[in-house]
């Protein structure tokens, strides 16, 4: 079955590769162990020679940082540690002079406990906020209204004192989750909304998409029958209340309606679903959110059948006009490298550049960075703090700042940073990998270059040729050109039959070998190995 082909004329958010940048964690140019934005535009270089078309940028707005930016004070403002409004209007302007797209988070669903708007509703029960966020009354017993947990444990609910009432908070208690169900707050947020795009952002990763909206009974979530010991709380329950409420999508189509105000933007939203939900949020008639996340390959095994199984359920279920994206790692969940280990993700890097879908690529990545080290009493994460010592749970691990080079602090900073580096930062790094011809960097590079340089794989038809034994392989096609992915996801050689890509020659493989050389009927796989073939246009 072949799946929508596309044209060429497609905007820069389905032909081009995002990556994630985490600024606390990219470069510090103050030598205060943090990164800032003075260090992103000292960096973009790294950025163009990756090739890739868009960054999304993580939060820098005024945070208590209780929760890494995203408890934001001042939706408008940059924080300090991270610069100013000038250099960040600095950073647009390079950004775009380097024919890239900036887009930033957006924290729609919660803000800072020290948020004006949170100061002023929590003040009273009849003050003009008084309705902005998710207030409720004890149960009868004082305790809370209902059974409803936060994603980093523990009830969602937290006492105030002025009101005699309860707030809602999906996250941490600094930060309260605002009512989207009162216009007034979709309003404001909007004009937040606005007031990047007006600046020259071209657009948004919408944060915690799939929790604006709450049941709007305040039922109980009903008990997880497959929760398992060792899982974090947040588990226990299945949040059909909490999370993913149908009409959300008419909250998302009217952010998309903002961003519509504005010529040639975008957003990405934030979401953990099946791909049957997951696609629910383009919107009925993809008038909805240009990207949801398609987390898949974070969330699923990486086995042959699972990944091919999940390329025709996802083109299955999208909307007419709909685009997919693919992800491997985000800011919030253990490395690709790690999870894989470091052979397979080289396959999974294959997989990333060349399947049909957006490719979001978390930062470090491009390095094959591999799960930090931090030792308890280093920890950052309040997820991590608040139920210590789950396997995976700690985010930090992922957050790791950027090796540049092999000095003692990697090029990041003059100080210790805020997290330590990668325990081998001083091989593996930017310089270093820039200095071998056959690094993780590049084979990103390549893989990066070759998608660039053909519709076909930018933007062709995918068709999935075979999802067994171990070997993953599709088709892309665009017009008359036409290429054949084969990706072996064991460590030990596999042959496939593989007629379509007969007569072909290799245009790239994972090892960044065997270039050139032709293929027949069977195509025999090395050990990890994932090959790029050219059959034709
Ligand atoms: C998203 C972010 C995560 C943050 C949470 C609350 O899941 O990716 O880092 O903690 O939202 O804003
Ligand atoms: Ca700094």
């Amino acid at each position: 079955m072949q799946f929508h082909p596309a044209s060429l004329a497609e905007p820069w958010w389905k032909r081009g590769v995002v990556y994630n940048l985490y600024p606390c964690s990219y470069m510090d140019t103050n030598g205060d162990g943090w990164g800032d934005i003075a260090g992103i535009r000292a960096r973009l270089d790294h950025l163009v020679g990756l090739g890739i078309d868009a960054i999304w940028m993580s939060p820098v707005y005024v945070s208590p940082m209780k929760d890494f930016g995203y408890d934001v004070v001042d939706h408008t403002a940059v924080g300090a540690q991270f610069g100013t409004l000038a250099e960040m209007d600095g950073l647009i302007a390079d950004v775009h002079a380097r024919g890239m797209k900036l887009m930033i988070d957006f924290v729609p669903n919660h803000t800072s406990d020290q948020h004006p708007w949170f100061l002023e509703s929590r003040s009273s029960r009849d003050n003009p906020r008084a309705d902005w966020y998710l207030w409720r009354d004890p149960a009868s017993d004082g305790g809370p209204p209902n059974n409803w947990r936060s994603l980093f444990g523990g009830s969602a609910w937290a006492w105030c004192e002025e009101r005699g009432q309860y707030w809602y908070h999906a996250f941490l208690a600094e930060q309260p989750d605002l009512n989207w169900r009162n216009p007034a707050v979709a309003h404001a947020q909007h004009d937040v909304m606005r007031f990047w795009l007006a600046r020259g952002i071209d657009g948004f990763r919408v944060d915690a998409m799939w929790h604006l909206l709450k049941d709007p009974h305040w039922r109980d979530n009903p008990p997880n029958p497959d929760f398992r010991p060792g899982e974090p709380a947040i588990r226990q329950f299945l949040q059909i209340r909490t999370a993913d409420l149908p009409e959300t999508v008419e909250v998302v189509c009217g952010l998309r309606r903002v961003l519509d105000e504005f010529p040639d933007r975008a957003m990405i939203g934030e979401l953990y679903l099946d791909y049957d939900r997951m696609c629910a949020y383009y919107g009925p008639t993809s008038d909805g959110c240009n990207l949801p996340f398609n987390q898949h390959l974070i969330m699923d095994p990486w086995r042959a059948e699972v990944v091919a199984r999940g390329i025709e359920t996802y083109e299955a279920a999208l909307p007419a006009g709909a685009w997919p994206n693919w992800i491997f790692g985000n800011p919030d969940n253990p490395r690709v490298a790690s999870r894989l280990g470091p052979a397979q993700a080289r396959v999974a890097a294959v997989f990333l550049l060349t399947a049909r879908g957006t490719p979001i690529l978390w930062q470090g990545d491009e390095l094959g960075l591999e799960n930090g080290v931090v030792p308890p009493e280093r920890v950052r994460d309040p997820q991590e703090k608040r139920e210590p010592g789950l396997v995976d749970h700690n985010r930090d691990i992922a957050r790791t700042p950027m090796p540049w080079d092999g000095s003692r602090f990697a090029g990041f900073s003059t100080v210790e940073p805020w997290l330590p580096l990668t325990e081998d930062h001083a091989t593996v790094n930017v310089a270093a990998e820039e200095a071998d011809p056959r690094s993780m960097l590049t084979l990103h590079r390549r893989l990066i270059a070759l998608r660039r340089a053909h519709p076909a794989l930018a933007i062709g038809a995918v068709t999935v040729l075979c999802g067994a034994n171990d070997v993953l392989a599709f088709e892309r096609r665009h017009g008359t050109e036409v290429f054949v992915v084969a990706l072996n996801l064991a460590h030990a050689p596999r042959t496939v039959a593989l007629p379509p890509a007969a007569g072909g020659r290799i245009a790239l493989t994972s090892g960044l070998d065997r270039g050139g050389e032709s293929v027949g009927e069977t195509l025999c796989l090395g050990p990890d190995e994932a090959v790029v073939i050219a059959v034709a246009g």
